[in-house]
């Protein structure tokens, strides 16, 4: 027997008792006679104690354990003198009879401690050592905790999980794929699957009505601290539904897995904001709504007064921070400097503060007379201490969006942006299409088997951007949760939809052909969701980037670093693949 009890386990109702005890030696520290070691496991931490009087041989075999050494001991429980508060098995340590060495250890890279004095880099190079350490692992173990409670929730549901293929064709619309030559088919590829969307549709077909699965996903895009190249959906689909029932059954679930995982019990019904006030009022298609300053547009507020910034834009709007009105100069110029960085792209930022007596001093006094000025301050509802900031711009998306990023600035330099809060909320109404810039033609929003309101299907011929689709976001604390649609399960209307998108019959029927005959024969209405587990299990646990609740996750660009992957590989796996690599500069 390895072990009778876990490092976490013992407590003061076990002292006397004689444990057999397994894990890695975390920290040593001599003390006089007395050499004291803590031993971890997945468990916890429990102290290990050696006595030179008692037995001065284990004692000096006990000095020259290192760190990480995986050690079997076997000891009595003692109560400790001084107890630490801090770890469960604080009020006991094991006075050890018997010390056998299992296995020693290089000194490693970093310390292996909550606070850990290895950088980002050094972890993931060396992510096994990493995952040794509580924080990182408590978030996998509440990764796993998740999916079981949405396994529980969706098998109560009667959806049965189902799993799809890995090596999958290319989706055009999508994002890009990672693609995997063909040895058997020279010349040819596979793709990863963006999501498993096309195949369980399919299951719709089939019969499936309520299909699930936590599905691999693989995008090639430029990775973000909520983006990985692979990452986790739990991916579901539904017939005979409608948008409200399956909007209902997974807000469902997001109140239980609040509820079970974290102890929050979410009452009220989610907001359900359409997709074109999100824009207007938070420039955001996933709004923050842990806090407000709502924009206030001010077109008609603060134009035709010679300030020609304003004059000439499209949009004027802003934001009304509360009680902000003792931001310095400087920090205004550090909020200016913010939104005019490249990656915001503003030309620049209109402050005012609503002084004590109810006046207005703004940035741009010369052209405003404080009649103009107290309009503005009723049009934010602003009171006497609150700083009004406002941006301005000649194209109307776009500085709402900037505005956006500045709203979230202030958001988090006020301190309203708490991770133990949650603003859930579903955005609905998305638009059916998207103008590309890139592709000079409509892009599907959120992929091209989404089905059109159908108060909005006429429009189709006439003014395919005013379209609005069957699509609903799930938001929460600013983060895209999750995603879904109803389908279009009409042969017609799916060739018609990719006709707007500018495929030609020949080609939609190669690239989807397998779809649109499957609906030829009794496709059943149907739609769905996929929430992504990896965002779902970085807000549960408090985590700024999905990374850390990913076993093995790949850096920025896109490296394991610890697998060294992605890599060349060999000739002779090159000559099988019958590729030639030539790299184009
Ligand atoms: P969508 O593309 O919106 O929809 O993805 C669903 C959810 O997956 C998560 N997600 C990601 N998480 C981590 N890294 C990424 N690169 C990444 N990309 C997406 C998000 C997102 O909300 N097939 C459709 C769903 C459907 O219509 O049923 C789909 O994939 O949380």
């Amino acid at each position: 027997m390895y072990r009778s009890h876990t490092c976490g386990e013992l407590r003061i109702s076990d002292v006397n008792k004689q444990v057999t005890l397994a894990g890695w030696v975390q920290r040593s520290r001599k003390m006089g006679g007395m050499t004291f070691i803590d031993l971890r496991d997945r468990y916890g931490i429990t102290q290990l104690v050696f006595n030179e009087e008692l037995n001065a041989e284990l004692c000096e075999r006990a000095n020259r354990l290192g760190r990480e050494f995986v050690i079997q001991i076997e000891g009595t429980v003692n109560e400790r003198f001084s107890k630490n508060s801090h770890i469960a098995t604080g009020d006991i340590e094991i006075i050890v009879s018997e010390l056998n060495v299992l296995n020693s250890s290089l000194t490693p890279p970093f310390t292996i401690e909550e606070n850990t004095d290895g950088g980002d880099d050094i972890r993931m190079k060396y992510r096994y050592l990493d995952l040794r350490r509580t924080n990182v692992r408590s978030n996998l173990e509440l990764r796993h905790k998740m999916t079981i409670e949405v396994r529980k929730y969706l098998d109560e549901k009667g959806f049965i999980e189902v799993e799809t293929p890995i090596l999958v064709g290319s989706t055009p619309e999508g994002a890009r794929d990672f693609v995997v030559p063909s040895r058997m088919n020279p010349g040819q590829f596979y793709a990863l699957p963006q999501s498993p969307q096309t195949l369980k549709q399919l299951l719709m077909v089939s019969g499936f009505d309520r299909y699930f699965q936590i599905a691999k996903c693989f995008r090639d895009e430029d990775l973000r601290a909520d983006r990985q190249p692979e990452f986790t959906q739990i991916d579901c689909e539904m017939s005979f539904v409608e948008q409200d029932d399956i909007i209902n059954l997974f807000e469902g679930m997001a109140k239980y897995l609040f509820k079970t995982i974290r102890g929050v019990e979410l009452t009220e019904p989610f907001l359900r904001m359409p997709w074109a006030d999100a824009m207007k009022y938070y420039g955001s298609d996933k709004p923050d709504l842990r806090f407000g300053m709502k924009f206030v547009e001010l077109m008609d507020v603060m134009k035709g007064y010679g300030f020609s910034v304003f004059d000439h834009a499209a949009y004027v709007g802003g934001i009304c921070a509360e009680g902000a009105a003792s931001f310095t100069r400087k920090q205004l110029d550090a909020l200016t400097d913010f939104v005019k960085r490249p990656q915001i792209g503003a030309k620049g930022m209109v402050y005012a503060r609503v002084e004590a007596d109810g006046s207005v001093k703004s940035s741009v006094d010369k052209f405003y007379s404080q009649e103009v000025l107290q309009e503005m301050k009723s049009a934010f509802d602003a009171k006497p201490g609150d700083l009004i900031l406002i941006l301005s711009g000649d194209d109307v998306m776009k500085t709402r969006k900037q505005l956006c990023e500045l709203r979230l600035e202030m958001g988090n330099q006020l301190g309203l942006r708490d991770k133990n809060q949650f603003a859930l909320l579903w955005i609905v109404d998305f638009p059916m299409f998207e103008w590309s810039e890139e592709e000079g033609r409509l892009m599907a929003m959120h992929h091209p088997f989404t089905h059109p309101k159908d108060e909005d299907i006429s429009l189709l011929d006439t003014d395919p951007a005013a379209v609005r689709a069957d699509a609903y976001d799930m938001v929460c604390n600013g983060i895209e949760v999750g995603g879904g649609s109803i389908r279009i399960h009409d042969a017609q209307l799916q060739a018609k939809m990719f006709e707007i998108l500018g495929f030609t019959p020949e080609k939609a029927q190669e690239q989807f052909g397998f779809l649109m005959n499957a609906f030829k024969y009794g496709a059943p209405p149907h739609g769905g969701l996929a929430y992504g587990l990896d965002r779902w299990v970085s807000i549960f646990a408090g985590l700024d980037s999905i990374r850390d609740c990913i076993a093995f996750p790949k850096n920025n660009s896109g490296r394991d670093v610890m697998l060294d992957a992605p890599s060349s590989i060999d000739q002779k796996q090159l000559d099988e693949l019958n590729l030639i690599v030539e790299i184009k500069e």
